[in-house]
């Protein structure tokens, strides 16, 4: 019987807190501040969709999960590292993440540049420094994939627009543009990094592909809504601070009923990719609802 979804999760959450704790260094390794700021960051919070959509377009894609394991702690490296570069003082300048002060709060602002930068290096080592895919050339793709989602055509793009965009009106296309590339890019490339470890046909990974993209936008939109509509406490971050930081979200454009109309359709959207694979996408049909549904 295959498992409920609350349990894969809890598993697959597990499993990857394991994995990324043995991939830091120790907080007893110098330069040991930097070390412990790293781990500080990582460790201990999220709750890890990236890596949890890898896992599933993993199993879908029949790869081994100990090769998945590795593209799922590089996704989730780099994504830690936008959110300790998003909190800066230059940035968002919040002072909480999941739950605790933030990387800057509790060592300093270089300490947390800093972790950033190592954070990114790690994500690109765990994709370069063990066998993900049997053709050494799906391999490299993998590392241009990442490497592009996570740069200034993809999630540093996308925060660049995002700091630009203060104060400023956009439009519904220019909004979306901007969310495809700060929150998008990463998530799609956690939905194709599991596909690369594994074998797919290109029409059902071109179908994944476009899984991703509606689940990365539909992923933004939530996250504006719930930062209008949730508490800090359940957040563990500060709630309402687009609007206080006169942030463009689809709840400053569209108000919070058009945006949850929104988030629904691209939902159905991303549910009629997995269409073509039926019972097969099972946890990533779940995933998706997960993300739609979620509290925080
Ligand atoms: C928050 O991401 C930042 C965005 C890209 C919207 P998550 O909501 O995935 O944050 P964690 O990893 O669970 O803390
Ligand atoms: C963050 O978007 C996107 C990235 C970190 C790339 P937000 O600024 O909305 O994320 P939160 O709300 O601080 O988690
Ligand atoms: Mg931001
Ligand atoms: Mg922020
Ligand atoms: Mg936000």
């Amino acid at each position: 019987m295959t498992q409920a979804f609350p349990n894969w999760m809890a598993e697959i959450q597990a499993r990857v807190e394991r994995a990324l704790s043995r991939r830091l260094p120790a907080a007893d390794l110098a330069p040991c501040r930097l070390h412990a700021a790293m781990r500080y960051s990582v460790l201990g919070g999220g709750k890890r969709v990236r890596p949890l959509l890898t896992f599933a377009t993993g199993e879908l894609a029949g790869a081994d999960p100990a090769r998945v394991e590795h593209a799922a702690c590089a996704v989730e490296l780099i994504h830690a590292y936008s959110l300790v570069h998003d909190d800066l003082p230059c940035m968002d300048d919040d002072r909480m993440r999941r739950g605790k002060p933030t990387t800057h709060v509790e060592y300093d602002e270089a300490t947390a540049l800093l972790v950033g930068d190592s954070l990114q290096s790690l994500a690109f080592s765990a994709i370069a420094e063990a066998r993900l895919a049997d053709d050494p050339a799906q391999q490299l793709d993998m590392l241009a994939l990442l490497a592009r989602a996570a740069g200034s055509r993809g999630m540093a793009g996308g925060q660049a627009i995002d700091l630009a965009a203060v104060g400023q009106q956009l439009t519904l296309e220019e909004l979306e543009f901007m969310h495809i590339h700060k929150t998008g890019a990463l998530i799609r490339a956690a939905v194709l990094l599991g596909a690369g470890c594994g074998k797919l046909a290109p029409a059902e990974r071109e179908a994944l592909d476009h899984f991703g993209k509606c689940t990365g936008l539909l992923f933004q939109i939530v996250d504006d809504i719930l930062d209008s509509e949730a508490d800090s406490a359940t957040l563990g971050k500060t709630a309402g601070k687009d609007a206080a930081q006169n942030k463009p979200t689809y709840v400053s454009i569209l108000g919070v009923p058009r945006a949850h109309e929104m988030a629904n359709q691209l939902r159905s959207q991303a549910q009629a990719a997995l269409d073509p694979f039926g019972p097969r996408a099972r946890r990533l049909a779940e995933l998706s609802h997960f993300i739609v549904a979620r509290q925080f």
